[in-house]
């Protein structure tokens, strides 16, 4: 026998409090977020407040207007919306509004000054528009929500709604993940998995707006808060302490005694290279990560760039230059701008001419890391003496690693 009927489709949109429903929409099969590899897809999180005035949280990416207006039509009546947050007007979050005003032809759009400039430039649109500053509240019968801009936490737009009866922070980009699941909550998923992502998420998206982020942090840290619902991948309840803690090191640039090895190689001399570093890092009992760069993206690279004080960057000399990888690599890390003090140090193989191992060292100064020691380069394939300096070069880095991670930055 077949189970009883429950009389109809289960419903998509999903409750987060009995008046107050997540509308947003998973992106399982995205691999490519403006170059970030999403390799477990995302997700593009909205939420329907069921009060006295209905009240929408953030659209979604352009693609799922359809798919949000149904989840909203389970619910409500899409004309019933009196109001639509903008929390940050970037299109994965507003893409689908220009669907929602026209299914909510009464509702208010909300958002900072800056994010009501910015949707206009993005649609050409003039909806019935309003402003909120810092501590704005609208009130929508049982809850007053309250909006906090946090400029720069994406884009200088973006802010946070709070609501204060469910001790809810709607926290757009910031503490979100770029991770799709069938559950709302990080506790449902295996453990740390949404705090791994939430760490990649922060290397690649805010990792270069560190300063604007610490603020942001301040600005909500006075709120009394249960749950955070971020624009992207899972909510958080519970002990938010981790992830708070967590957001405020990578902040700070708080790193690990570790060294990254970042390479590429023509003819496997570099790679050669790049292991001697290697053994001469751990020789010093200090952990070494070895990366490729044409055989790891950037994302993972600039991850790993996120708590690690010390990089060896190598690179073979192709075309009196160094290779396109380190040059991605290096234009990636150049805009991400790891918050602290790094350390760097160049080396790699060259042929009938030298330059690659050079331009990188060049490259490593102009964009703040301190150089501990000249780069490193080896005619065609490294001799004994060339590995020999290599090995060195890791104690030496191993050094720097410990003596960096424990706060012993230069001023
Ligand atoms: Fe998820 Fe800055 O947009």
């Amino acid at each position: 026998m077949g189970e009883a009927s429950t009389g109809g489709p289960a419903k998509e949109s999903v409750e987060i409090r009995p008046d107050a429903v997540w509308v947003g929409c998973v992106d399982w099969n995205v691999r490519d977020f403006h170059g970030y590899a999403t390799h477990r897809g995302t997700s593009y999180n909205a939420f329907l407040i069921l009060d006295e005035h209905p009240t929408l949280i953030d659209g979604v990416k352009a693609g799922f207007a359809a798919e949000q207006l149904r989840k909203i039509a389970e619910r409500i009546d899409p004309a019933r919306i009196e109001y639509i947050v903008a929390n940050h007007g970037e299109p994965d979050h507003s893409g689908s509004i220009p669907d929602l005003v026209r299914a909510a032809p009464k509702a208010k759009v909300l958002a900072t000054k800056k994010g009501i400039e910015t949707l206009r430039a993005h649609y050409g649109c003039d909806w019935p528009f309003e402003a909120v500053a810092a501590g704005s509240e609208i009130d929508v019968g049982r809850r007053r929500l309250r909006f906090l801009p946090i400029p720069m936490a994406h884009w200088p737009d973006s802010m946070v709604t709070y609501d204060p009866a469910d001790r809810i922070l709607y926290s757009s980009d910031a503490l979100g993940q770029h991770l799709a699941s069938s559950v709302r909550f990080a506790d449902e998923l295996p453990p740390g998995l949404a705090m791994e992502e939430a760490k990649r998420y922060f290397a690649n998206i805010l990792m270069g707006l560190a300063k604007p982020v610490a603020k942001a942090l301040e600005a909500v840290a006075v709120l009394a808060i249960d749950e955070v619902q971020p624009a992207h991948g899972v909510a958080w309840r519970g002990d938010l302490r981790p992830l708070l803690e967590a957001y405020a090191g990578w902040s700070r640039g708080d790193c690990a005694p570790k060294v990254a090895i970042l390479y590429d190689s023509m003819w496997g001399a570099t790679d050669r290279m790049a292991r001697a570093i290697a053994g001469g890092v751990a020789s010093q009992g200090v952990q070494a990560r070895i990366l490729h760069l044409r055989k790891n993206d950037l994302t993972e690279v600039a991850t790993e760039m996120l708590d690690t004080p010390v990089i060896a960057v190598g690179s073979a000399t192709l075309n009196n230059k160094y290779m396109p990888s380190v040059g991605a690599f290096l234009t990636y890390i150049g805009g991400l701008r790891p918050p602290g003090r790094r350390a760097g140090f160049a080396f790699g193989a060259h042929g009938w001419r030298g330059g690659g191992a050079a331009d990188v060292s060049k490259a490593l100064e102009e964009m703040g890391f301190e150089i501990v020691a000249p780069p490193l380069a080896a005619a065609y394939v490294p001799d004994d003496a060339v590995l020999g300096a290599a090995f060195e070069k890791g104690r030496i880095l191993a050094g720097e690693a410990r003596a960096r991670s424990a706060g012993e930055r230069p001023a």
